[in-house]
Parts: structure tokens; sequence; C-alpha cells
């Protein structure tokens, strides 16, 4: 949800247009996380303003208004410190227009402008406090009331410096943020904080970093929240908002000073990636404030357990990996790159010649999974859906209740959690906010915490106790892919860990660990389908509606592939349980409803083949995806799909690739934008 994006050159010659094109190739790496509107804001070449350009639509837009707006000339100049903020929206609050855009600014004269991931959830209360005040608002964002709350405490606390500035204004809203603020008052600073929403820094520097360690220097703040009519009376004293202790270093730590230094701050690695690969990750309620050069980090209150540092990490990342390469679409790509994808999944932890699975991240916590009263996997959209791709082969594997859950009906039920739960959150990106607040309310409760993750520092990962990293690579489609895939080879290798030692389980393991070294070339040869799927998208395009049955093993890529359809196609499309068909859904199959039926030769199958003949009577002309050679099931229809055999508990990941090649081919003949879906948004940061 919104992507943030700021870059801060300190004693390295960059001109504006320099600086500008770095702001808007960071949002382009960063779009997938919002495409409703984008803006920037730099300094004026005269230093004594601050400008902003802002765009309804994508960041092509906004990059192709700055060509227009931003002559060479001054803006062609090099200045040796400088910071430019950028943002591309989601929208949360207002509806996506040029005056909605971030970034937003506290007054006319722009003296402090702010970009903003999340919800201010009481931002109507600080709304009040500030128009009693003379602030007058322009927007219909919450974020507006940040911008405005720093300018108010600018004038009333004239001493204050910009970092304390800003860590005051965060202890007056409540919600789910990642901020970053730039102000014409303190030139070349830049301010940055986060709580529930993602925020790192890139650090690049021309020799290698003196430390690995930045240190967290803390306060002792009085937090009392703004009331609607009340201003905050700090030790009941002053009729204004309190001022702040001063920060206090608590470790042998140096702050990172640098001479020539480059930041970045930004929702994701996959924007710094190109310009350097340390980072420091955020955490909940960190202030990063970078002065003179040099970057600090502080924190309110310190707490027990509190660290003296953050780590700079070394990113992975390759810069190929987020390119789109020869491609026309990031999602095409991430369909192709699945026969890599689950290879790295299961690289380094599944040893096919000693028939062995090791899984580093939850090894050690093996013996206490096994006492457990029941398992629980929760998620969100496609993760849910490897979740129910799963669970019959967990509870087979693992003799334990398993339960499914999406995270915001977990939430809304209050669902009873126990100390002897194990709890799987299973999330690409690590930062969806529904799974987030849903680990929470299980750590609270006791349970021990897994996290089945595609991003390495994401908060799911560090909120988690143990866990498995997919490795997939960068995802950058909206619709998730090779991360699904991924997911599902995570979760049928924790499975076959948990089922090592029982002997009548053996020979299942045994067949499913041979399967999963064939998957690779079988998911190849499922490829090979594309432009057999791609005539079949041409008879469904123009349709309205398109049905998906299967049960069993199958049940979860009917649920995938219907997503699949109406995320990228905007179509109506539904997963339907082949034995529910009776109940209900017949009701609407006749001779011009589409039709999709996966038929395979498993332990479902008779029942598979009544449904087809439940539709077929009823003169429907279903698609059926079935298994290769399978004659039996494919004289049912003149339009089918032969994938592979494999073992029952892997059909999954065969039979969802023809659903993504589907919706990607029709999503592609309606002129749908594949890789950014109306209305969509890859991280969903916002509950
Ligand atoms: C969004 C995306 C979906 C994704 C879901 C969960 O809704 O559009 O494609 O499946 O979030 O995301 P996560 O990162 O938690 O897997």
């Amino acid at each position: 949800m919104c992507g943030i994006f700021a870059y801060l050159n300190y004693l390295t010659p960059k001109s504006r247009l320099e600086v500008l094109d770095l702001l808007v190739t960071g949002l382009k790496r960063l779009e997938y996380r919002g495409y409703d509107s984008t803006g920037v804001a730099i300094d004026s070449p005269d230093n004594k303003n601050i400008v902003m350009v802002k765009r309804t639509g994508k960041v092509k837009v906004l990059e192709e208004a700055i060509q227009e707006h931003f002559s060479a000339g001054d803006y062609s100049e090099p200045v040796m410190t400088h910071i430019g903020i950028a943002h591309t929206r989601w929208a949360t609050h207002g509806v996506p227009c040029e005056r909605n855009s971030h970034p937003h600014r506290s007054d006319d004269g722009n003296g402090f402008v702010v970009v903003h991931n999340g919800i201010i959830t009481n931002y109507n209360d600080v709304k009040t406090f500030l128009a009693k005040r003379g602030y007058e608002f322009e927007s219909d964002t919450d974020t507006e009331v940040f911008a405005k709350l720093v300018h108010h405490l600018w004038k009333t606390h004239p001493t204050y410096s910009f970092r304390e500035l800003v860590e005051q204004a965060i202890l007056q809203v409540e919600g789910a943020f990642a901020i970053a603020v730039k102000s014409k008052h303190f030139p070349g600073e830049c301010v940055a904080s986060r709580r529930s929403s993602p925020l790192l820094v890139g650090i690049k520097t021309k020799t290698r970093l003196a430390t690995d360690h930045i240190p967290i220097l803390y306060g002792k703040a009085d937090d009392k929240k703004l009331g609607p009519d009340q201003e905050i009376r700090p030790h009941g004293q002053s009729r204004e908002l309190p001022v702040l202790p001063r920060s206090e270093s608590t470790s042998e730590f140096m702050p990172l000073e640098e001479k020539e230094v480059e930041y970045f701050f930004a929702s994701d690695a996959s924007a710094v990636i190109e310009h350097t690969n340390r980072v420091i990750y955020l955490e909940d309620d960190d202030v990063a404030a970078v002065r003179d050069g040099t970057l600090s980090i502080h924190r309110l209150k310190k707490s027990l357990d509190d660290p003296h540092a953050r780590e700079i990490t070394t990113l992975k990342m390759e810069i190929q990996q987020i390119m789109k390469g020869n491609y026309d679409y990031f999602m095409q790509k991430e369909i192709f790159e699945q026969p890599d994808s689950v290879v790295n999944t299961m690289r380094g932890r599944v040893r096919f010649d000693g028939n062995a699975i090791v899984l580093g991240g939850i090894k050690e916590y093996i013996p206490e999974i096994k006492r457990c009263r029941r398992l629980m996997l929760i998620g969100c959209g496609t993760s849910y859906h490897s979740a129910v791709a799963t669970r019959q082969l967990l509870e087979e594997l693992t003799e334990l209740p398993v339960m499914v859950e999406l995270a915001s009906d977990f939430l809304d039920r209050n669902t009873p959690i126990f100390r002897d739960d194990v709890c799987f959150f299973i999330s690409q990106s690590g930062e969806t906010a529904d799974t987030l607040m849903a680990l929470r309310y299980c750590k609270q409760r006791g349970a021990l915490i897994v996290g089945i993750t595609n991003t390495v520092g994401s908060s799911i990962c560090r909120e988690s106790h143990c866990g498995v990293h997919i490795n997939a690579g960068p995802e950058i489609g909206v619709a998730s892919t090779k991360a699904y895939t991924s997911q599902f080879i995570s979760l049928v290798m924790f499975a076959l860990v948990m089922s090592e030692d029982r002997l009548s389980l053996q020979q299942r393991r045994l067949e499913i660990l041979q399967a999963l070294s064939k998957l690779a070339d079988q998911i190849r040869a499922v490829l090979k389908l594309d432009s057999k799927v791609q005539e079949l998208a041409k008879d469904l395009y123009q349709h309205k509606s398109l049905l998906i049955m299967g049960r069993g093993y199958n049940f979860a890529t009917c649920l995938e592939g219907a997503l699949k359809v109406k995320e990228l196609t905007y179509m109506h499309s539904e997963g339907i349980m082949a034995g529910e068909l009776k109940h209900g859904p017949l009701a609407l199959v006749d001779d011009s409803m589409p039709v999709l039926m996966i038929v395979l030769r498993d332990p479902v199958y008779v029942k598979c083949m009544n449904a087809l003949q439940q539709v077929t009577s009823r003169k429907g002309c279903p698609i059926i995806i079935c298994e290769e050679g399978d004659e039996e099931t494919q004289a049912f229809s003149s339009r089918h799909l032969e994938i592979p055999r494999t073992v029952d508990c892997l059909q999954g990941i065969l039979t969802v690739i023809p659903m993504q090649l589907l919706s990607y081919h029709i999503a592609v003949l309606r002129g749908c934008d594949v890789d950014c879906p109306r209305n969509l948004a890859k991280s969903v940061t916002v509950e």
C-alpha cells in the first residue's frame, strides 16, 4: 500500500535533474505497492523553496510531467547536499487526484512536506486540534494532518530539532504508518519513521563502512494522546504540546558519520538494490534522522529487551531479479520462472539421494511443534490458498488437526488461541497488515509463531519465532504466481519433516520426494501449453464469467484460479468445490456459461467424473484440465489441457499454472494492465 522513496546525497554532487531521475526510478520499482497517483518534492534552484510535482495515474505520467516541468538550466547545476522525497499512492482517504497525492504540505510556503504509507486512524482528532489553531486543509487525506502537526510544533517549539519535531508528531498519531519528511527549514536533513508499515534505509558510501551497526539513542517521552477537544498538557503545565527530553545514547557504538554518503529511504529493498546492497530495516517506532550526513536512529522509550544498535545488513538480491528481461510483463516472467523458483525453494533443504529434508529455520522447534495441540495456517489472498492446498497433506503427515484461516476473518472472530497451538503465517510480502495483526494476536496468547515468507527482513519474518523463507525471488506482478507454488512446496517440505520418524508413512514420503525431484521438468512441460491456453483465452475473454470446478487436492487451484481471473481480468469468476455443485452452482450451468473443470486420476476421480457428467448433461461445455493421455476424461470435451502425472498432493502445483496463464492471456486480450490491476496493490499494509 503506497510506496515511499527518499534520496539524500551528502557531499556527493548531483543535479536536481539527476535526483528527479533517481526518485522516479525508485517509484517505478515500488509501483506494485499502489499506482493511483504519484508525486515528488525537491528543493528549488535557489534553495529557498520546495517544488512539488504531483499527478494522477502511474509513475509514467509523473515522469512525463517532470520532463515538461523541469527544463535543464538551473536544474542541471550540481548540488553537494540535497534531499528529495517521492510517493506512489494506493488511495485510502480521498479519491485519487492531484489534490490528494503525496507529498502533502504543512502550509502555503511548503515548510514541511510528507510522504506516508498506511493510515493515521486518529486523523480526525488531530485535524480538529489543528483546525482550532487556524489550519486549513486542502486534501481529503489523513496524511495532511501530519505535515501540519509538525508545522504547528515547529512554530510553538522553535528550539526543537527537525528530528524532535517529527518524534513529537509521531507521539500524537495512531494507526499504521511509514513516513519520510523533508523541510525547507532544515535543508539537507531527512527524518523518517515507521509503525506497522515497512521502511528501510539504504546506505551508499565510496569506501566500505566503518561499522555494521547504527546505535539507537533513547528518549524518555511523555506519550499522552490528543483528545478531540483538548491539548496535551505535559505535567499539567503548558497549554501546548510538551517539550521532549533530549535523546541519550546508551550504547558504545558511534553514529554513522561518513564524509561522502548517499541515503535511500524506501518501502522495500527492490527500490534501493540498484544503488546499494547495504540496508537497515527499521523497527516499529524507530526514528531515523540524517543531519550533516550523519545517520542516527532514535527511539522514544527503552524497554528491557531493546538492542543497543540496528544492524546494517547486506541484501542478497540481484538487480536482474527486479527487471522484466525479455518478457512483456513481470507476471509473465514470474510464471515462467517457476521451474527455477521451485528448485530454489528446495535448494539446500531437500536431499533427493538420501531422502532427507532439513528446514534450518525451524529445525530446533520441530520437537515442540510435534507436541502441539493443533496447527493453524493463516494468510490472505493467494497465500491463504497455499494453506488450503496443503491442508490435506499436513493432516495426513502430521496427524494433527489443521485449521486454515483468512487472517481478517480470524481476527473478526477473536478465535481462541492456546499456548500449545502452532500458528503459521503465510505471506509473500511479509507485511500484509491483516496477517501481521493475526500474528501479534496469536503471539500475545503464547502460541508458537512460524513465518512462511518471501521477503527477508519483513515484519512477519522478524516477529516470528522461527520460519521458512520460500526463496522464490522478488515477485513484482501484483497477482501472485511463483510465490504460491513456493509457499506450497515449503508447506509440503514441512509436512515431510514432521513425518520423518513415522515408519508407517515412509512409503508415502518417498513417493512425494520422488515427485518433488521431477517437479521442475514437469512445470516446464506445463508451460509449453502456453499457446494452447492463449487459444482458449480467445474463446473466453468476451464472456462475463468463468466457473472453475474441482475437489480434493485441486480445490485450492479452483480458488486460486478464480482469484487470478478476477484480479487480472475484472471478469467474474468463482472457484467451486465440485461436491457442492448439486447444492446450488449447477443452476448457473447452461450451454453458454463458461466452465473449467479439473479432473485428475486421484482418489476423488470418480466423484469429479460425476460432476463432469452433471455439467455436460446440462449442456455445459467445460474446458477440462486432465492427465496426459487420459482419453476417457477427454472424451467429455473437445477442449482440454493435459498435464503430466504426479503424486496427488503435488497436482495442485501443476494445475495452477494453466490457470495463471489463462488469466494472464485473458487480461492481455481484454486490454487490462496485467502487472497493476485496477484498485489493487501487492503489499496491503492497511487493515
Ligand atoms: C494482496 C495481493 C494478493 C496477495 C495478498 C496477500 O491482496 O494483491 O496477490 O495474495 O495481498 O499478500 P501476502 O504478501 O501476504 O502474500
